[in-house]
Parts: C-alpha cells; sequence; structure tokens
C-alpha cells in the first residue's frame, strides 16, 4: 500500500504492460450475454445495440421469459469469459443486476461489476478491470444500459496502482477459506 498521511501517492515502480490492456475492438475478444427472465428484454435490447454497433457476442441464454434461475446463467457466461479473462468479456442481466454479479464473482477470474452510471461504467474497466459487467432489467432503461456498455468496453484500464490492487484480489481468490 503506498499511502501516506491518510494520502495515496501513485505508485513508485514502472507501469507493467500486461496490465495495460487495449480497448476493447482492438484486440480479438468475444462479449458473452446471458440473462434470466427477468434480464431478458433489456438482454434483446443489448444484442440490437451490439449488432448495430458490429461488435461480436454470443447469447447463452435465456431465450424466452419464462421462469429461470439467475446462478446457471451467470455461471455459463463467467466460465467462458474465465477462459480468457484479459481478452473475453461478458455482460448479465436480471431483474436487478444484484443476483448475477454475486453468483458471477463466484468464478475464478471474473471480476463483475454491477453498473449503475456513466462514471461506474468508465472506472468498472479502468480501475477495477471488471470483465462481466451486470444490469437489471427491472431497474434500468436500454438508452442508459447501452451507453454504459459503450463507455465500459472502450475505456482502458489503467493498470499501476489499480493493477497491483487486482492481484490483491487475485490473491485472495486464490488463498481460498482458511480454517
Ligand atoms: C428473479 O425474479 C429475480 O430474483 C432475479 O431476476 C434477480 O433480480 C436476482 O438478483
Amino acid at each position: 500500500m503506498n499511502i501516506k498521511d491518510g494520502v495515496e501517492k501513485p505508485s513508485d515502480g514502472p507501469v507493467k504492460k500486461r496490465w495495460l490492456r487495449k480497448p476493447f475492438g482492438e484486440k480479438k475478444m468475444m462479449l458473452y450475454l446471458g440473462s434470466d427472465h427477468g434480464g431478458f428484454a433489456l438482454k434483446q435490447d443489448i444484442k440490437t445495440f451490439l449488432k448495430k454497433k458490429n461488435i461480436a457476442f454470443q447469447d447463452l441464454g435465456t431465450e424466452n421469459e419464462d421462469s429461470v434461475d439467475y446462478p446457471d446463467y451467470a455461471q455459463a457466461v463467467a466460465r467462458k469469459v474465465a477462459e480468457k479473462p484479459s481478452e473475453n468479456r461478458g455482460i448479465l442481466v436480471c431483474g436487478t443486476g444484484i443476483g448475477m454479479s454475486i453468483a458471477a464473482n463466484k468464478v475464478p477470474g471474473i471480476r463483475a461489476a454491477m453498473i449503475y452510471d456513466d462514471y461506474s461504467a468508465k472506472m468498472a474497466h479502468e480501475h477495477n478491470d471488471a470483465n462481466v459487467a451486470c444490469f437489471g432489467g427491472r431497474t434500468q432503461k436500454p438508452h442508459d444500459v447501452t451507453r454504459w456498455i459503450a463507455i465500459w468496453l472502450e475505456t482502458p484500464f489503467a493498470g499501476d496502482r489499480h493493477a497491483r490492487r487486482v492481484h490483491k484480489i487475485s490473491s485472495i481468490e486464490k488463498s481460498g477459506v482458511k480454517k
């Protein structure tokens, strides 16, 4: 930690190149989508937006508004993203986005962020290197969500001290539960 007198100082070390990921679109990445019934309609709007923007994606379900369990779709998307966690990305939608983010974050390598405004969309990638974005089909509007997706995809990871923090998250994951 690099904190002096309660004020955070920039890291002394050089920026680690491998943490400076290119913005979405410059690399070959795949975007995986998933929703439950509560997020189905918003997922359809997201797909329309992605097609318009020519962004490649794969929809892993659900296919309609019949009641399903969100952890199944969170797991499906998270596992695909975790195959290449620095390249692939995921978008998960349930009623609130909360259940999806809780479930997706159980998969090692996943940093799922609940995005709720322009600033959180930017920070989710710039600071947290979030590889999964979660939204609420019953709480958020399609025109906001698609704008936030564009911001999240276009913002590069800042690296440097944020890389150190993301590393620490990975360490927590690796350490498991010590009894
Ligand atoms: C399903 O009714 C609802 O619980 C789900 O979509 C989600 O909001 C959970 O977090």
